[in-house]
């Protein structure tokens, strides 16, 4: 590795901001995005009235970089988040943007900030996280008169310090995050604000994972918190269907890897009632890749699944031929990595 990084103790790091060199800013003004400026100030100064503040118009998204085993810096599928931030801004009346104008800010700002990048072989990577707030004075209820498209990166530490650490959830009924044709599927900050209750709510009851089921019949399983949910039955990889989840890039990347180890993916409702005949769960996302869960409270009812202190076979060789590709330990055969020099 021929690469400069700042002294932090990668390992350790938590999920939490550290500050890094520099942030990347556009702005956007009758009808045109300004070029991209790269900046070191970590605050953002905006009208009081802007609408972002006040009537959450606002969209923001989550990836990230690593270093590979031969040393490159790579992103992980940075297109997939850009389509995503395509359709949050149509529902929501933000502005759209190129491809390659997200992309060159992603090219920009990590590489600006490589020496945040996690060298290989901890367990860390550089989260990125770009969003795009509505902003200029309005106090009537109307799209924004001017945005800004801000990207920053920070360090993150592995998830797991051993191996995949099973947890346990809790299906929420009493609050939902998201309605049938409202913005389940998209990402936009109010969907993080309306589960707030629900993660408190599992926590106090000693489960870490609030586990949400479709707002309208609450029949069919949605979503964890902030992942999608997988189940594995034999030799079928099966995901939820339904508006009111947000469409996961990794759970995406798993199935097309399930595919190749021979496994069908279903992607249709699923009933709770199903569940307990399942042979592994996981909760899938940026953040973790997969997170084996081992036990779903669901009303007072007990669903166990595999073991309490490791994960289930499949969902280890999910998590091994995933992370490989990212650091680059497995060949790239879809071309999900974006080299940043
Ligand atoms: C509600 C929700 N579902 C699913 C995911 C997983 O999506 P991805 O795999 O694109 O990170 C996330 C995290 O980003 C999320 O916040």
């Amino acid at each position: 590795m021929n690469r400069e990084t700042v002294d932090i103790d990668w390992s350790n790091l938590p999920f939490a901001y550290v500050k890094t060199d520099y942030n990347i800013r556009f702005y956007y003004k009758d009808g045109k995005w300004s070029d991209g400026e790269l900046v070191s100030d970590e605050y953002i100064t905006m009208h009081m009235a802007a609408p972002c503040l006040h009537y959450g118009q606002e969209a923001f998204e989550g990836l990230k970089a690593f270093e590979t085993k031969d040393g490159r810096v790579v992103v992980f599928r940075p297109s997939e988040n850009w389509k995503r931030l395509q359709k949050t801004s149509e529902r929501i009346f933000l502005p759209p943007m190129p491809e390659e104008m997200f992309l060159e800010a992603i090219r920009k700002v990590v590489s600006a900030n490589r020496r945040f990048v996690p060298p290989y072989g901890t367990g860390a990577s550089l989260y990125i996280r770009p969003f795009l707030i509505g902003v200029g004075a309005k106090v009537g209820l109307g799209p924004a008169s001017e945005y800004i498209f801000v990207i920053f990166v920070t360090p993150v530490g592995p998830y797991y310090k051993g191996g995949l650490t099973p947890v346990k959830a809790m299906v929420i009924t009493g609050f939902d995050r998201a309605a049938p044709d409202g913005v389940g599927d998209c990402k936009v900050g109010g969907n993080y604000a309306a589960g707030l209750p629900g993660a408190d709510y599992a926590k106090h009851h000693g489960y870490p994972v609030p586990l949400y089921l479709d707002p309208k019949e609450k029949r069919y399983v949605d979503e964890f918190g902030t992942s999608n949910f997988i189940g594995i039955k034999g030799k079928s990889y099966i995901t939820p269907s339904s508006k009111s989840i947000l469409p996961s890039i990794t759970n995406m990347s798993l199935a097309q890897i399930a595919e190749d180890m021979g496994y069908k993916v279903e992607r249709r409702p699923v009933d709770i009632e199903e569940v307990p005949s399942f042979d592994e769960i996981g909760a899938v996302g940026t953040a973790a890749v997969v997170t084996p869960i081992c036990e779903i409270n669901y009303n007072g009812k007990i669903m166990k699944f595999g073991k309490e202190d490791s994960a289930g076979p499949v969902i280890s060789e999910l998590y091994k031929r995933l992370t490989g590709i990212q650091y680059g330990e497995i060949e790239d055969k879809y071309n999900w990595l974006f080299e940043v020099k």
